[in-house]
């Protein structure tokens, strides 16, 4: 899918940009604090009907302005669609319009998707274990909205759960009512580690693939699903749905110590491998760098896997800083398949990357085309 126009109205520093953009590759060049990653930012927000920046929905509002919009033309395989989400301050209120009518969330996500690399996702690779489950819960999320409903049933099961578990503080239950919860909590868990599996087996081969290119074939990379539970990776729905029944069971006393549920999905993680070892530990800065961007790549195929069609990719504030050679291999994979949206600060550290591209300007939230071709 591509993204042909975007139009922004008091979002951040944009009082009202129309911009065209570039079906191949778009280049955003600026100094610091001009709007290039609010420009990604509202990329994102089209695409997720959330930020990648902020929770507190209010930020984006232009300041002293009472709403924001987002708004594009999309092409995809089978048709063109026009989107728009805006977000009132005063009411909270989001709406998404799709081709002219008020439509739900999921409706409107399904019309656009976007991969972004930012610096923070370098963190992916020793950073906390939530970072890990989000980004592989942002994937699947991406291509099915069955998993982001189980998702979020799961978290309200989690907390009444804990609620629970701490009106009777101290002592073990052994209530129908804590019976109950168990057997909800289980089924979800058994429905989210199951596309989990699926989706970190797939999206491990995929990156697998894209670094060992990325290596020269000199290292070799390794994901897979980290949890206390006895599952194999294979495991099916009631195989896992044991599994975490088995670990209630076994995990009642601290559960009622802590007044908190130890077992499920919120407490696993994603293991990361370089040549068996593991990346968290020992991984230099490059080596993080190459296997993010591993990871990124491989999100892009996985989606096309999934859906049919490439989504946007787009690089905030990374891609000048990947050596030479990973810039030629990484555009050499998506130049004229996968419309790209690149910041930085400084052109020419994009170094000469002889695709058709535009690069274009910011500065105090207006662009403007600076050169064609690239
Ligand atoms: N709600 C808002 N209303 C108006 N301006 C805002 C709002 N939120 C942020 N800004 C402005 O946007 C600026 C940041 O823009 P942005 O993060 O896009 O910069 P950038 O071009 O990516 O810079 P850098 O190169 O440092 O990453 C802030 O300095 C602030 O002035
Ligand atoms: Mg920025």
């Amino acid at each position: 899918m591509k993204i042909e126009s975007v139009e922004l109205r008091n979002f951040r520093n944009y009082k009202a940009l129309e911009l065209k953009a570039d079906s191949n590759l778009n280049v955003f060049v600026g100094a610091n604090a001009q709007g290039k990653t609010n420009l990604l930012e509202a990329l994102t927000f089209l695409a997720a009907g959330k930020s990648f920046r902020t929770r507190s929905e209010t930020e984006m509002v232009q300041w002293g302005e009472s709403f924001c919009t987002v708004a594009g033309k999309v092409i995809h395989q089978h048709g063109d669609s026009k989107l728009k989400i805006s977000y009132n301050a005063q009411t909270k209120h989001k709406s998404y319009i799709v081709n002219g009518k008020e439509q739900s969330k999921s409706a409107l996500v399904r019309k656009f998707a976007a991969v972004l690399f930012t610096p923070e996702d370098l963190e992916l690779v020793k950073g906390a274990p939530f970072l890990r489950r989000r980004f592989i819960d942002e994937e699947i999320c991406k291509v099915s909205p069955q998993y982001e409903y189980s998702l979020a049933r799961y978290q309200q099961v989690v907390r009444q759960r804990n609620q629970l578990l701490r009106t009777y503080r101290q002592k073990i239950i052994d209530s129908d009512e804590l019976a109950g919860w168990n057997e909800q909590l289980a089924k979800l868990s058994a429905a989210i580690i199951k596309k989990r599996l699926a989706a970190i087996h797939r999206l491990g081969l995929l990156a697998r693939l894209v670094h060992r290119k990325l290596t020269g074939r000199e290292e070799s990379f390794e994901l897979s699903y980290r949890t206390p539970l006895t599952i194999g990776e294979e495991a099916g729905e009631e195989e896992i749905f044991s599994a975490v029944m088995a670990g209630l069971a076994q995990n009642k006393e601290n559960e009622a110590r802590q007044g908190q549920t130890l077992v499920g999905p919120h407490r696993d993680d994603l293991a990361l491998r370089i040549n068996g070892r593991e990346a968290r530990h020992f991984a230099s800065q490059g080596q993080q760098r190459t296997l993010v961007l591993a990871l990124k790549m491989a999100e892009l195929e996985f989606f096309k896997g999934e859906r049919g069609e490439f989504p946007v990719l787009l690089f905030d504030d990374v891609f000048s800083e990947l050596d030479e050679r990973r810039r030629r291999l990484l555009v050499e994979a998506i130049d004229g398949r996968v419309q790209t949206f690149i910041t930085g600060t400084e052109v020419e550290k994009m170094g000469r990357l002889r695709v058709s591209g535009t690069v274009f300007s910011v500065a105090d939230g207006e662009v403007k085309k600076f050169e064609e071709g690239i």
